[in-house]
């Protein structure tokens, strides 16, 4: 509640940008915070995957060759999450929309709930750099902090600095091959919903060639005053 008694807006970034770009590193630093939800759809196909269920089985070939899942797929996925009561205070969407279709569905999502995106933030970088990001990356099977084999390696060799596990997974999607594949999908199919942001009035470009901590700084610096 605000300070005149009404409900308080929830805040709804969008983050944008091709595989590697930096969505998942930044959604998860946005969401400790700000107490916003991180929502990835990567995730949510990867555990549907996980669990075998019918959305999951139509959607593992298709990822593992770097395409996009089915717009009926993903947005029946999403539409489930945004369910849940912990998403009222605003979410991150990390990953998604993909395709105008997924932006429309957002749309009237939030719409339904009083709400709208408070800012779409895209994260900018170079193709080329993309690979090697996302071929260094891996997980921690614990708590899902992410790393890289060059750029953020754990600060004891082995161990989670987030949760102290010593397991470390890495997606079979993360290959030079598939990676390229996701690069045309991301430039023929989600690059234009850069427009639809911009038309609305709440996109922002991040320069996300930058370390880390300094790509945090950047998104800090947008979304404060989103959330004041
Ligand atoms: P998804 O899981 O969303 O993967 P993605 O979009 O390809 O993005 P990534 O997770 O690879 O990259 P990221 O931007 O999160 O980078 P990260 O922070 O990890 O989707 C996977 C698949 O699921 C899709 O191909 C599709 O099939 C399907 N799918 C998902 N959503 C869908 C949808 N809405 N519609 C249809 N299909 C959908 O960083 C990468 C690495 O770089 C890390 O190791 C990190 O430490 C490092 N790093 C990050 N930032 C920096 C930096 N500034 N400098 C140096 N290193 C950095």
């Amino acid at each position: 509640m605000d300070g005149a008694g009404t409900p308080a807006k929830a805040t709804n970034l969008v983050l944008l940008g091709p595989p590697g770009a930096g969505k998942g590193t930044q959604a998860r630093r946005l969401e400790e915070r700000f107490g916003l939800v991180q929502l990835s759809t990567g995730d949510l196909l990867r555990a549907a995957v996980a669990q075998g269920t019918q959305a999951g089985l139509a959607a593992r070939a298709v990822m593992e060759r770097g395409d996009l899942v089915s717009d009926e797929i993903v947005i029946a996925i999403l539409r489930d999450r945004m369910a849940c009561d912990d998403c009222r205070a605003g979410v991150i969407f990390d990953g998604f929309p993909r395709t105008a279709a997924q932006a429309e569905a957002l749309d009237a999502l939030l719409a339904e709930a009083g709400g709208a995106i408070t800012a779409a933030i895209s994260l900018v970088v170079d193709d080329a750099a993309m690979v090697e990001r996302v071929s260094g990356r891996f997980t921690c099977a614990g708590c899902g902090e992410g790393y890289h084999d060059r750029f953020k390696q754990p600060s004891a060799t082995g161990i989670c600095d987030n949760c102290g596990s010593d397991a470390f997974t890495r997606r079979p999607d993360d290959n030079a091959e598939t990676v390229a594949q996701r690069l045309r999908a991301y430039h023929a199919q989600t690059a234009p919903l850069i427009a639809h942001y911009d038309a609305k009035g709440v996109l922002t470009g991040v320069d996300a060639m930058a370390p880390i901590d300094a790509v945090s700084e950047s998104l800090t610096a947008i979304v404060d005053p989103a959330t004041a």
